[in-house]
């Protein structure tokens, strides 16, 4: 690894209007995560790495995601769009201050990898003053194309502005740069803004560093990771290839997916041992699954901590603030949001539990609902251990249900049960003799004959 210190400054100011959205762009989710969380995942980590965003003006959503993923980043703001040169010098303040190797990414590019950027930051050890990371690209259309001579790299002319000999050539500018952090301010302060669009290109940097007499260079990489996100069906591409990733490093860390193309999984997914996942299952953020866990079809898991051997589905619902314990069971049409359900505990048919405890080896019968919601507030129930809740209860929260009691089936609970107590609370049950037949006979003899 490189002693090297570094400073990331990722450009953010997109406004994303082909996104047909009013979420600003580089917040938009692939794998449940936005595309600026996966940069910022990417880009170098540690006491030697320090980090830049350059966002929109009035794109606090963007600045509070930038403080929740890397509470150490600073934002800058950059006010007019003038290009990417322009938006690298709104980090000037953090340029400044130095760092080895100063490296520039879009925030649109989110399958980038924490390898490409040490592959990228290589040749700045060997004395290049600026490499360039491009690809080839299957359409070239809108990117900068490079131009090299041998294995150095003269120039990056953009789209706009290439001739149709230059727009024949298939080796583009991913957007993803690193500077000699000594040379970079200098090299970025000459860059000039006269071209097609009167706008200063940061592509422009390597014919300053040629002018100066300095070596930029080219680091290639797949086309896949380096794909810029700038409508729907990008993004709809993006996580594609996203998906393809996590579920071939699942399969990898011997998770069992019998079906992998049909499971979604986020990127911030965690598995254990032996983990099975039927076909037909989306996982959302924040979900941890440990050993033996098996997850059957058709189950919709978001935030939530699964224990190991635990049985999920199938047609579960796993809502934020689910923890199952060890052995768990959750079975079909079941719901849990905000619940803690201890180790060996079954609902396994039907159920909402919501805003609940559950006590070990505890049994929820089929039909139990928590009624945790008053029209105003959301209140607690409480379950022991060991206690059985017979189907078709409703638990009217706040409640505590103690440790060994019997609820006995159709109940409306709304008081507190002891432990070891039984409640049941219907109406008494009453039998009519013989009163079934009488209703048949009644029935059969008012019956007209065209109706026999
Ligand atoms: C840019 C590159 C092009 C490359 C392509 C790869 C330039 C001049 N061109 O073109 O060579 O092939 O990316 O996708 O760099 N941004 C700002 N402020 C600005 C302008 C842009 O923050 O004033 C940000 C955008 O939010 C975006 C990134 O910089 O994240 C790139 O800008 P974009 O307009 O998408 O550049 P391209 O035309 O795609
Ligand atoms: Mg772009």
């Amino acid at each position: 690894m490189s002693a090297r210190s570094s400073l990331t400054i990722v450009l953010a100011a997109g406004e994303g209007t082909r996104m047909q959205s009013s979420l600003p762009k580089v917040l938009h989710p692939v794998a449940s995560q936005s595309l600026l969380a996966h940069v910022l995942g990417a880009a170098p980590k540690g006491v030697d790495s320090r980090l830049a965003v350059v966002i929109g003006p009035d794109h606090t959503a963007v600045a509070d995601e930038v403080k929740r993923i890397r509470p150490d980043a600073a934002s800058f703001v950059q006010r007019e769009r003038l290009g990417t040169a322009h938006a690298v010098l709104a980090a000037r303040d953090a340029i400044v201050s130095g760092a080895d190797d100063l490296l520039v990414v879009f925030g649109d590019t989110p399958l980038i990898s924490a390898e490409t950027f040490a592959r990228l930051r290589a040749p700045l050890r060997s004395g290049a003053a600026l490499a360039v990371l491009g690809f080839r690209a299957a359409d070239p259309t809108g990117y900068g194309r490079l131009l090299v001579e041998g294995d150095r790299l003269v120039e990056i002319r953009e789209h706009a502005d290439a001739t149709p000999e230059q727009r024949a050539i298939k080796l583009c500018n991913a957007g993803m740069m690193a500077f000699d952090g000594r040379k970079a301010l200098q090299i970025i302060e000459a860059i000039g803004n006269a071209n097609s669009k009167g706008e200063y290109y940061l592509t422009d940097a390597v014919t300053v560093v040629r002018e100066l007499g300095w070596e930029a260079v080219v680091i290639e990489t797949s086309e896949d990771e380096v794909r810029g996100i700038n409508t729907k069906a990008q993004l709809a591409e993006a996580e594609a290839v996203m998906q393809a990733r996590l579920r071939k490093a699942a399969l990898e860390a011997g998770v069992t997916l019998i079906a992998p193309e049909t499971v979604y999984l986020a990127a911030d997914t965690t598995f254990g041992k032996d983990v099975t996942i039927e076909p037909f299952v989306v996982i959302g953020p924040g979900v941890s699954i440990s050993d033996g866990a098996v997850i059957h079809s058709f189950s919709h898991i978001v935030q939530a901590s699964i224990g190991r051997h635990a049985s999920v589905g199938p047609y579960a619902r796993l809502r934020p603030g689910t923890s199952l314990g060890d052995g768990a069971r959750i079975g079909n049409f079941v719901e849990v949001k905000a619940a803690t359900l201890e180790a060996g505990v079954k609902v396994n048919h039907l159920s909402y539990i919501g805003d609940a405890h559950v006590g070990a080896n505890s049994n929820i019968g089929a039909g139990t609902i928590t009624c945790n919601y008053d029209g105003f507030s959301k209140h607690k129930t409480t379950i022991g251990e060991g206690a059985f809740v017979g189907t078709n209860s409703s638990l009217v929260a706040p409640v505590k249900i103690g440790n060994g009691a019997y609820i006995g089936s159709g109940s409306v609970i709304t008081k507190d049960v002891p432990d070891d107590a039984l409640a049941v609370e219907r109406s008494p049950q009453t039998n009519r003799e013989g009163g079934a037949k009488r209703y048949r006979e009644l029935k059969t003899k008012a019956r007209t004959p065209k109706d026999r």
